[in-house]
């Protein structure tokens, strides 16, 4: 799929197709309007005849529109004019993605980037448009012994903008716009790899490949003899009933003229499966328990995109992996464990693996003096009863970096919304055997699970993204998301000082 961006008008375009917008009740966009004089009135009499009403999403495909030099127009129902937001945006590009794709345009002009968005310039129109596209082709067929086509499929795509002054931020917008795309699309292919092939070892095997590809990307895996060395027996315990092998990959990207400089470290939550262990989960939609590990598959596809831009910061990605499992070697519900930080920990379900993990995972990358750490985990199932599918959780312990990353979630039309943290939940983590355990007292499962976390984030300022809602998903279009690589890149674009406004 390839991107342009033009300024020009549309009569003059000699394209497959070219995309043009109508808005509700039947009032035709600045564009349409040019195309309807042109072509003496045949526009905007189709939409007296009733042919299209402008309501979001609706379509009417023309052919040989009289004077247009283009082989097709598509009329694009956009809605009513004042209220078209991000959102209303969005899933109007997407469904003009899909109808170009279904109705043979190999190629086409789309005028819909310079349709007025509420409080969003080009650039933004232009990246999300770029996204939503890769977004909405996006297939996983790897394991279909016939793979369906699509006989003409849409290959080109030109986006026009208004004025010639905006043709190098469209462009912009372009390259920062497939960079995303990339990190997305490599972090749904990861999360929607079975558990029997994505196992800790495949994302060790990603992880090395990623460094392969880029100079300036190196790769460390940490394997569980290495781990004991290092104490991390927590981590350790929750993979211990499997026989995959836990695996610690360590990515590090240094982009910053000084190779010294304090590295960002994101860490992910790379569970390749979990059942639950001796505490197992209950057997319906246990197949989801795949994307537990999109936590890593999203750091991965953040340190991809970083990678592709080529920004000028160090950043040490962390793939948690590991698989939580029964059996004869399986950690229990009353073990106590001494995590890499010394503070112990009593086991009162093995299903709250995550965090056993994680802890130990924050304590590790003590050693990179992190400027921040920022993990990301599938880590509570209170997470998607609090905000749903639609908004990631945060918890930090620093309210500048917290404000960073709800910045950049908006910006990237992927959005976070902090969650409080303070001691009287701590509290509920309070076990009269160990000092804390791996879970709380009831109330509140998500906020107990960041306190918890933060236990071991002390040394440094931190956040955490619960994404137990947002990373897939289910029912009939079952997939992971991607998310949060926009939010996690434009956090990074943002640090590296290349935010684009106008
Ligand atoms: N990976 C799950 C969380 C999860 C559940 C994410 C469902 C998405 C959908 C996590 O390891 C887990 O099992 N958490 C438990 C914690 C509880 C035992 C304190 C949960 O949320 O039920
Ligand atoms: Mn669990
Ligand atoms: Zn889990």
């Amino acid at each position: 799929m390839e991107f342009s961006v033009k300024s020009g008008s549309p009569e003059k375009q000699r394209s497959a197709c070219i995309v043009v917008g109508v808005f509700e009740p039947r009032r035709l966009s600045p564009i349409a309007e040019q195309l309807d004089k042109i072509s003496e009135g045949y526009i905007s009499s189709l939409l007296r005849r009733g042919d299209l009403e402008g309501k979001p999403g609706q379509m009417l495909l023309l052919h040989h529109v009289p004077n247009v030099l283009s082989e097709r127009v598509l009329l694009v129902g956009c809605g009513k004019e004042r209220e078209l937001d991000e959102r209303q945006y969005k899933q109007i590009i997407k469904k003009t993605i899909s109808t170009l794709n279904e109705t043979g345009s190999m190629e086409a002009v789309c005028f819909l980037t310079e349709l007025h968005v509420k409080g969003r310039d080009t650039y933004w129109k232009v990246r999300q448009a770029v996204e939503t596209t890769k977004d909405s082709l996006y297939t996983f067929n790897q394991f279909k012994s016939v793979k369906p086509e699509t006989r003409r499929p849409l290959r080109k795509l030109v986006f026009n903008v208004p004025t010639r002054r905006e043709l190098s931020l469209g462009e912009r917008a372009i390259s920062h716009g497939l960079a995303v795309a990339s990190g997305v699309r490599a972090g749904k292919d990861l999360g929607n790899m079975p558990p029997n092939v994505a196992n800790p070892a495949y994302l060790a095997s990603q992880a090395r490949r990623l460094a392969d590809d880029f100079e300036t990307v190196s790769t460390k895996i940490i394997g569980e003899q290495e781990m004991k060395e290092l104490g991390m027996t927590s981590y350790l315990a929750v993979g211990q009933g499997s026989k995959n092998e836990a695996m610690m990959s360590v990515i590090e990207y240094k982009g910053n003229p000084d190779p010294s400089a304090k590295p960002i470290v994101l860490i992910g939550k790379g569970l390749t499966f979990d059942s639950g262990g001796i505490s197992i989960k209950p057997s319906a939609q246990m197949d989801e328990m795949k994307y537990d590990m999109c936590g890593a598959a999203t750091v991965f596809g953040a340190m991809k995109s970083l990678a592709k831009l080529n920004l000028p910061i160090n950043v040490v990605g962390v793939l948690a992996g590991c698989e939580n499992m029964p059996g004869g070697g399986a950690y229990r519900p009353g073990d106590i464990l001494t995590t890499m930080s010394g503070q112990t920990v009593e086991v009162l379900n093995t299903d709250a693996e995550g965090r056993l993990v994680l802890c130990d995972a924050l304590t590790y990358v003590e050693r990179f003096e992190p400027e921040c750490v920022v993990d990301v985990a599938t880590l509570t199932g209170a997470c998607v009863v609090a905000l749903g599918n639609h908004i990631s959780g945060l918890i930090s312990n620093h309210n500048p970096l917290a404000h960073e990353l709800i910045n950049a979630s908006e910006q990237a039309g992927d959005r976070a919304w902090r969650l409080p943290m303070s001691d009287e939940y701590q509290e509920q983590l309070a076990s009269p055997f160990a000092d804390m355990a791996n879970l709380g007292s009831p109330g509140a499962g998500t906020i107990t699970a960041g306190c918890f976390l933060s236990r071991f984030a002390k040394k440094y300022n931190w956040a955490h993204l619960d994404i137990a809602g947002t990373a897939w998903v289910g029912g009939k279009a079952k997939g992971a998301t991607g998310r949060p690589v926009p939010l996690l890149v434009q956090f990074l674009l943002n640090r590296a000082g290349q935010e684009t406004v106008e």
